[in-house]
């Protein structure tokens, strides 16, 4: 049993510790073709030895350079430090311009700093408090659901969760608002445009549109006009505790200025597509990592019997819940939801002392940084501990990014990481997961981390 990058099926190490699903690197000899068949197919299994062992790997890109970073130093400079000299790539305003062109996932310059100046506030701790006890009304009715039906597949389940979740905190509890036809427009959109295609590696100008299946165009029709229903009937008759009311008063601090009809509704089909999908793939992981490792499960169940007893799990106790967290903080480690994020470079800058012109693109690559030899100890390995022996490893420049960094850094961070605390404590403490006995499912990144054909298991009540 060991524990390498070239030995990934191994289940444990040779110390008896749980290794879980690896992506296959390539072995560095591989030819062109196959490097970029590989990477179409699963970019996370497109890197060889020299990503996982160098901060840097530059290779020639129809011109220009395409630098690929899996260091914390590099990915600083390129999304904090230096972050004025990059915008995303054309790539990203293909794939997310025709759900959210005008919202904060896809604006930048001065239009982004007004935006995220008016969005941040909605996503403080002062909002938090206010929308947990709505996850806790979520979670009560996906409990009598799964007690009815204990066998589900996490994937879809927690899919389920999160969007009512979201449905929930952003949208209130709307009348005549038909929540499956949106659940059924939203996953439509993040299926359609969440899966790379060849022509996707070609370097399109910015203005070209990405061609999308009927389907996927029908779906996004209904989830713009859900969208502008929904604001529609708020401006009319608002309300307090959403973040929809919240986002149409939202005011930059300075200017007083407001956010524009079409800026609010890609922001909120941008708060679906980047919150939903994201934090369901982090309970995913979570309570297939736990469901295979029966120490975790116990531990924090007793953790959570302590801290909140048989009761449901509110915002005071989080901060208290230090082993739960450390878990999830863990699932994000290993599988980064967000395993790779992109940049392109407007004015010529030196990283990691090579020299960066404008016109070239940056993969950065956290899941690869996440599991390197030289910035974590047995990075394969999964131990939660590490977060709690060092706290450290979450601080600021850390190699520990699943939320990127610098001032794009994830707005709704602090939310997801609230409801996924509440979630795995709940879900782990009043239930006994069963996963099948083969259950060792293949990380696969279309543009989120997903498992392999999903995750079937049982979630048995304890009484
Ligand atoms: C575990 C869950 C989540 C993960 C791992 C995650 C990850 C990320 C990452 C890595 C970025 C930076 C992208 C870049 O720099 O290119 C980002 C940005 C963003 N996220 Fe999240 N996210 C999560 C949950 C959420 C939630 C719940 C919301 C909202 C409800 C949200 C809304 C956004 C928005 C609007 C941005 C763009 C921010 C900006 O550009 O200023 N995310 N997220």
């Amino acid at each position: 049993m060991a524990n390498s990058h070239s030995d990934i099926s191994a289940r444990y190490d040779g110390r008896g510790r749980f290794v879980p699903p690896h992506a296959k690197p390539l072995s560095g000899r591989e030819g062109f073709f196959k490097r970029t068949w590989t990477f179409l197919r699963n970019p996370i299994e497109g890197f060889g030895p020299m990503v996982y062992n160098q901060p840097i790997v530059s290779v020639p890109n129809f011109g220009k350079k395409l630098h690929v970073i899996s260091d914390p130093e590099g990915m600083m400079a390129v999304l904090a430090k230096e972050a004025n000299k990059f915008t995303k790539t054309a790539i990203d305003a293909r794939i997310l311009g025709p759900a959210t062109k005008e919202g904060l996932l896809s604006v930048h310059g001065e239009q982004w700093k007004r935006q995220r100046k008016s969005v941040a506030p909605l996503f403080r701790k002062r909002h938090m408090e206010d929308l947990a006890p709505l996850i806790t009304e979520v979670l009560h009715s996906f409990c009598k659901k799964v007690n009815a039906e204990p066998e589900l597949d996490l994937n879809a389940a927690m899919a389920e969760l999160t969007f009512d979740v979201l449905a929930r905190a952003l949208l209130g509890d709307p009348k005549g608002l038909d929540k499956d036809r949106l659940k059924f427009a939203t996953r439509n959109v993040v299926t359609s445009a969440g899966t790379l295609r060849p022509d996707d590696l070609i370097p399109w100008p910015r203005w070209v549109p990405r061609p999308i299946t009927p389907k996927g165009s029908a779906a996004l029709r209904r989830l713009k006009r859900a969208a502008d229903g929904l604001l529609a009937e708020r401006t009319k008759h608002p309300v307090e505790d959403d973040l929809i009311s919240l986002l149409i008063a939202a005011k930059d601090p300075k200017t007083g200025e407001g956010l524009s009809a079409r800026e609010q509704g890609d922001n909120i089909i941008g708060f679906f597509i980047a919150g939903h999908e994201t934090t369901a793939l982090t309970l995913t992981w979570a309570l297939f990592l736990v469901g295979s490792h029966a120490e975790t499960a116990r531990r924090i169940r007793d953790e959570v019997l302590s801290v909140c007893g048989e009761g449901d799990v509110l915002f005071d106790h989080i901060e208290k819940l230090t082993f739960t967290q450390a878990v999830i903080d863990e699932t994000m480690r290993l599988y980064p939801p967000a395993p790779m994020l992109n940049r392109e470079c407007h004015e010529e800058t030196e990283i990691h002392g090579r020299k960066i012109e404008a016109g070239d693109t940056f993969l950065l690559c956290n899941y690869v940084m996440h599991r390197t030899e030289r910035l974590w100890d047995n990075p394969l390995t999964f131990d939660p501990d590490r977060f709690l022996r060092n706290p450290s490893l979450k601080s600021k420049g850390s190699a520990f990014m699943p939320f990127g960094a610098g001032p794009r850094i994830c707005v709704g961070a602090a939310f997801a990481t609230m409801e996924a605390v509440m979630a795995l404590a709940t879900l782990v403490r009043d239930y006994e997961i069963e996963l099948p006995g083969d259950c060792y499912p293949r990380p696969l990144m279309t543009v989120t981390l997903r498992p392999e054909g999903g995750i079937p298991a049982r979630l048995i009540k304890r009484t």
